[in-house]
């Protein structure tokens, strides 16, 4: 009898406690009051609290809700939440996470692309909760120092001064996490856009999932569709490159004004990408030295090439000034004529040359790949499409004319006689196209480097004016060999000569890549998942967003050539999407007449990736998380229960 009813103490206990759950609720929003009414919870309406971090997020945590999907809202100021009816509560949640006012979905998964499995890029960290695309960050700017930061940026130095500007406070509010800095220091770009894109750094030892310095790409400025630079990354990261990571995040200034819908990314050149690409995969205290990262501007891998070490110069502005000395300087150069060296020698019809070229001084996997990727999205400012006017004198033209490459680019010349002096002139300058290598960045890799040989990575950066956005260098309809042909970079001429095994391994990149991923069907479905998942966004940019409101259009400092472009219209950018979607049909269709194959009729499905979340413990003391619930509210039914039952127990044992 007493084992019965002990039994049946215990299944009203189990009941009683399974029935309901601890939950958290929060909400960014700009209003005074926030509080949130739970219909199956007696109808009960709870108030939330300003987070000590940033007042824009309230929270409450409220014990004993429904275990089932119940229904909940939020009421600000009095009022019930604009433009959300109901929210749910999905069913073993136990927290809300940040929802924003007036925003329906809160998490929601973008589905992405799938890739032949050995291809991966393995040593980075992951996907961590900064950069996690199922939810989208608020970030809250505290301007109050510099109030014109965003209407007037001219304000803040002549028209290609590249000025700092400290910022009072800056808030990440992403899924779980608000992390908060104070005086951290930026710096603006392409002011001559209505959008202006900005950098930010990270004050010494506040990191944010390893991250010092994050840039904030305004999309949509360049490009009407705003998608090329995220399908950009997400191509790169899909075919196993190294490439920095990118999530979209409202801007939002500290009392509530919204800035706009910005990609927030890594900065390639920084220490903080290169630990986290490059030595993610080192547990604990494993060697994670950091090699050097040079950023190459107008430069290609021919006798003389000079890149910019960025890593030195960051560090050196975080120590002691001179820390970069002549010395470094030169070994730095040594290491770059040393791949330059190796570059000569490598026997493009030898296996074991090519490999031993791509173990030990360039990966070249990961370099065919980012030039196919170059191909595929027009990438007309980097490495292979970029090319420049150069005066040179006629006679030292002629000379050069021996050199069959040289020639080539000569017949594209544009010849603009850049004086009065009639052209029969011998000795007049003269204009010449030349390729020039740019905005690329090369990493040198510690882990595979010894005494006689300094391997790199080639990584590329920079994806505004992609897809058919820009200069059109090599159109959707332009084949590969046309680009080889018409632009003899270093690469081209050494790697893409045709009958090649470098140049058969190339094909087989681009062959791949446009199998699986770059078509209408792979990336297709990945644009459609941002048009799911952004277009609300999209459309707070335009209605809401304030970067419109520039009030220095007429300022002296402003880029006359571009003073007059404006933002760019709605209508504009859903015409982007069509061209976008246009732009990679054309461009694939090109590629399979080119090397005879279909592309995949259903796209691969991809690696489900853990999301990396750390231990509040381990970040700093400037986060918050769902650490000690700071409002528990109401003691509810179950846990009464509970209690009743114990005390029960207690009197029949
Ligand atoms: C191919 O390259 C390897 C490594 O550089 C070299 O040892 C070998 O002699 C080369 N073979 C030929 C046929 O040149
Ligand atoms: C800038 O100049 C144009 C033409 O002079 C004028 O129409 C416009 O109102 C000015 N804008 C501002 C913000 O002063
Ligand atoms: C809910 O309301 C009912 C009826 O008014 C009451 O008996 C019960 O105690 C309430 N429960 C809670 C948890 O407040």
């Amino acid at each position: 009898m007493n084992t019965l009813i002990f039994s049946f103490v215990l299944f009203l206990a189990i009941i009683g406690n399974v029935q309901s759950r601890d939950v958290k609720f929060s909400i960014i929003t700009f209003g005074k009051k926030a509080s949130v009414n739970i219909p199956k919870l007696n109808d009960t309406t709870v108030e939330l609290k300003p987070s000590i971090l940033h007042k824009s997020v309230q929270t409450v945590y409220v014990n004993g809700c429904p275990d089932e999907e119940f229904e909940y809202s939020y009421i600000i100021d009095g009022e019930a939440e604009p433009g959300v009816n109901v929210r749910k509560l999905p069913v073993g949640q136990t927290t809300t996470y940040n929802e924003l006012i007036g925003r329906q979905e809160t998490i929601s998964k973008l589905k992405g692309m799938g890739y032949p499995e050995d291809q991966e890029w393995t040593r980075s960290y992951g996907k961590t909760e900064l950069f996690d695309d199922s939810y989208i960050p608020t970030i809250i700017i505290d301007n109050s120092n510099v109030p014109k930061y965003f209407t007037s940026p001219y304000d803040f130095g002549a028209k290609d001064e590249k000025t700092k500007i400290p910022l009072n406070g800056i808030t990440f509010i992403l899924k779980e996490t608000i992390f908060t800095d104070k005086n951290v220091e930026t710096a603006q770009k392409s002011r001559y856009n209505d959008k202006v894109q900005f950098k930010v750094k990270l004050n010494d030892g506040h990191k944010l999932y390893k991250r010092k310095s994050l840039k904030f790409r305004a999309s949509g400025a360049e490009d009407p569709s705003f998608l090329g630079e995220s399908l950009y990354s997400d191509l790169a990261q899909t075919i196993g490159n190294p490439v920095h990571d990118k999530v979209f995040v409202r801007v939002y200034l500290e009392d509530g004004t919204p800035i706009g819908l910005y990609n927030m990314i890594d900065v390639t050149a920084s220490k903080s990408f290169l630990k986290t690409e490059f030595y993610g995969d080192v547990k604990g205290k494993g060697n994670k030295e950091v090699g050097a990262i040079f950023e190459c501007h107008s430069s290609d891998f021919e006798k003389g090439m000079s890149c910019e070490n960025k890593k030195v110069v960051k560090d050196s502005e975080d120590k002691d000034k001179d820390s970069y000395s002549k010395k470094d300087e030169e070994n730095d150069k040594k290491k770059i004529a040393a791949l330059v060296e190796a570059f000569d020698k490598v026997d493009v019809n030898n296996e074991s040359s090519i490999n031993e070229f791509s173990k030990k001084w360039l990966d070249l996997d990961s370099f065919f790949k980012a030039l196919c990727l170059e191909y595929l999205c027009g990438h007309w400012d980097s490495y292979w499409e970029y090319s420049g006017e150069v005066s040179v004198k006629r006679k030292r033209a002629e000379e050069e004319d021996g050199d069959d490459d040289e020639k080539k680019e000569d017949t594209k010349t544009t010849q603009a006689n850049n004086n009065n002096k009639p052209t029969t002139e011998p000795k007049v300058e003269k204009r010449v196209t030349v390729n020039k290598p740019t905005n690329y960045v090369l990493y040198q890799d510690p882990r595979d480097s010894s005494d006689d040989n300094y391997k790199f990575f080639f990584i590329d950066q920079d994806f505004d004016q992609t897809f058919g956005v820009g200069k059109k260098v090599c159109g959707p309809e332009c084949s590969y060999k046309q680009l080889i042909a018409e632009h003899q970079t270093r690469a081209a001429k050494v790697f893409l000569r045709e009958g090649t095994l470098t140049r058969k391994k190339f094909e087989n990149h681009l062959k791949s890549i446009v199998q699986h991923v770059f078509n209408p069907v792979a990336l297709g479905r990945r644009i459609e998942e941002y048009e799911r998942r952004y277009a609300h966004e999209i459309l707070w940019d335009f209605n809401d967003a304030t970067f419109r409101d520039r009030q220095d259009r007429n300022h002296t400092n402003r880029n006359l050539d571009h003073s007059q472009r404006k933002a760019i219209s709605y209508s504009q950018h859903q015409q982007g999407l069509e061209d976008i979607k246009k732009y990679i049909e054309d461009r694939a269709k090109t590629v399979t007449k080119d090397l005879d194959f279909e592309w995949d009729a259903t796209p691969m499905e991809p690696v489900e990736r853990e999301i990396v979340i750390e231990e509040p413990e381990k970040q700093q003391l400037k986060f918050e998380k769902s650490a000690a619930p700071m409002n528990m509210m109401i003691t509810t039914k179950s846990t009464i229960l509970t209690v009743i039952i114990v005390i029960f127990l207690q009197l029949i044992i």
